[in-house]
């Protein structure tokens, strides 16, 4: 994207993300390649370095993943790492070997040579290990520059610019790890460390418009949420109005949040926002439905079906809209595009999936490197509003998802007061930001309770909060006894329906985070 980038290709690691969050920590941009990416793919981010990854194959697996080798040739620096290294050592000439056994977690190693990776670093430092195999034969040129008890941990050939280690820098249990990255990125790639948020805005800003061009027009679904109201805004910033936000009701909103966002988005952000309330189609469609994927599917294609028809009402009044903007962030394109091919369907999520090729739009995705917490930064730069930029996210299906058994009108009311409730205890206690996501569910149990001198028999509702980094994984969070008291006493006395709630303390996995 950028002249000071450094590309890294993906060999399937758990810990690839966290590389690339790393090098932009060091205020230089990253981006993460599949392995499979082709050379001209690779030079078009105009890569200062490129880091090969870790992963969990063998360089001998039958699947093992490919890559062009012709990275190496590059000319550019290359940093290996775990997997990478073994990779590099294959390629190159080397042996890999099965190790004796698995060497995993923390491990002591030496640094034994001059080694401008370990500029200013101590001779001996702790790192994080996985690994099974190991080099056993070094390729010509190359030599160990440092070692662990067990095998060598970084070997390099400063000649053809190529270093790799056997350890993880990027995890947290390495402590000088971020220092090694410095010294590859600085002092071996020569990068600048210039990539701010501003820079960004600037060159997202100049990047739509020459793609958009003096006429070109463009549209975009609001959810509400972080990543779309970002990526309008930057969006805007480079078009202005001729960008079109539609915001739909599709009927399974938060409580009151159809008017909030409205008001948000258009006076708050300025944008160009166009809101269509087809709760009555969603609904109607909706109708006796209880299985959780008719229900998402359903809520998919009636979203683009509504969508397209403001789509086509636009282009009568406005001429032919040609890009269709989304706030995809990095997290949602990894699954598609793992080493192994997209991952299994777990439950299909519902963006804006079939918008494109329905439409015949191009696609403009701004934030498709980006994390979480990155697009924050971005939104807060360009003076959003932290209401905005800390909403928890809020699944595309909404509270249809939420919903165990049929969605009805009635429902969806009850569900809304009991979330109300719980979002607003969580604000209270001052927890709402430091959590991924809290919400009710409402359970299709019927349960007897007792109201003053009344016998009750009514609807149970679930609490579920949760921490993760990216909705792949989540921890249940232990919320307070007391906000947890409140919560249930509020909603057993205000939202009449429901006598009883439980509280969720699943992971994920094995749970996921929704309960459908
Ligand atoms: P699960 O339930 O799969 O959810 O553990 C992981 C994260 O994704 C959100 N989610 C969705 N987001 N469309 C979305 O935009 C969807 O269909 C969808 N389903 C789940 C969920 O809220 C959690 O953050």
């Amino acid at each position: 994207m950028e002249e000071q980038s450094i590309v890294i290709l993906d060999f399937g690691s758990q810990y690839t993300q966290l590389i690339a969050r790393r090098i932009r920590e060091l205020k230089v941009f990253s981006a993460v390649l599949p392995c499979t990416a082709s050379l001209d793919e690779i030079k078009g981010y105009k890569p200062a370095g490129i880091i090969l990854s870790g992963g969990p194959s063998s360089v001998y697996d039958e699947d093992a993943p490919p890559a062009d080798e012709r990275v190496l040739a590059l000319g550019l620096p290359v940093l290996g790492i775990c997997y990478g290294l073994h990779y590099i050592t294959h390629k190159l000439g080397g042996k890999i070997v099965p190790g004796p056994k698995r060497e995993y977690g923390h491990a002591e190693i030496t640094v034994s040579g001059e080694s401008r990776l370990f500029r200013d670093l101590p001779p001996s430092m702790n790192v994080w290990m996985s690994h099974g195999d190991e080099a056993k034969t070094l390729p010509p040129g190359f030599t160990i520059v440092a070692k662990s008890p067990n095998a060598l941990a970084a070997i390099q050939d400063e000649a053809r610019r190529i270093w790799a280690v056997q350890f993880h820098p990027e995890v947290h249990h390495t402590k000088q790890g971020i220092n090694l990255l410095r010294n590859f990125v600085y002092e071996i790639c020569g990068a600048r460390g210039d990539w701010t948020p501003q820079h960004f805005i600037n060159e997202t800003i100049r990047q739509v418009r020459e793609t958009v061009g003096e006429k070109g027009k463009a549209i975009c679904a609001l959810s509400g949420g972080v990543d779309s109201a970002v990526a309008a805004t930057l969006v805007d910033k480079a078009i202005g109005r001729r960008l079109w936000c539609v915001f739909v009701n599709n009927g399974v909103l938060r409580k009151g949040e159809f008017g909030k966002v409205q008001q948000n988005m258009s006076d708050k952000l300025g944008l160009n926002v166009d809101t269509v309330d087809a709760t009555k189609l969603f609904l109607d469609k909706l109708a006796g439905v209880t299985d959780p994927e008719k229900k998402r599917k359903i809520i998919g294609n009636t979203f683009i079906d509504v969508f397209d028809a403001e789509a086509q009402r636009l282009e009568k009044e406005v001429g032919s809209v040609d890009y269709l903007v989304q706030g995809t962030l990095y997290p949602d394109v990894i699954e598609s595009r793992s080493v192994r091919g997209p991952s299994q369907t777990i439950k299909t999520h519902h963006n804006v999936g079939g918008l494109p090729d329905k439409m015949k739009l191009k696609l403009i995705e701004p934030l498709k490197d980006l994390f979480k917490d990155e697009v924050r930064s971005i939104g807060r730069e360009m003076g959003m509003p932290e209401e905005v930029l800390q909403r928890q996210p809020f699944p595309g299906p909404g509270l249809a998802v939420r919903i165990l058994g049929e969605v009805t009108p009635d429902r969806i009311a009850l569900l809304q007061d009991a979330d109300d409730i719980v979002v607003n205890e969580i604000r209270r206690a001052g927890l709402y930001t430091q959590i991924w996501q809290s919400f009710a569910v409402l359970l299709p149990v019927m349960s007897v309770g007792v109201m003053g001198d009344q016998r009750t028999y009514a609807y149970t509702c679930a609490i579920r909060a949760v921490h993760s980094e990216d909705g792949m994984t989540a921890d249940w969070v232990p919320l307070p006894y007391e906000v947890l008291k409140k919560i249930s006493n509020r909603i057993v006395n205000e939202v009449r329906g429901i006598n009883r709630v439980v509280y969720d303390i699943t992971s994920k996995p094995p749970g996921t985070i929704e309960w459908e």
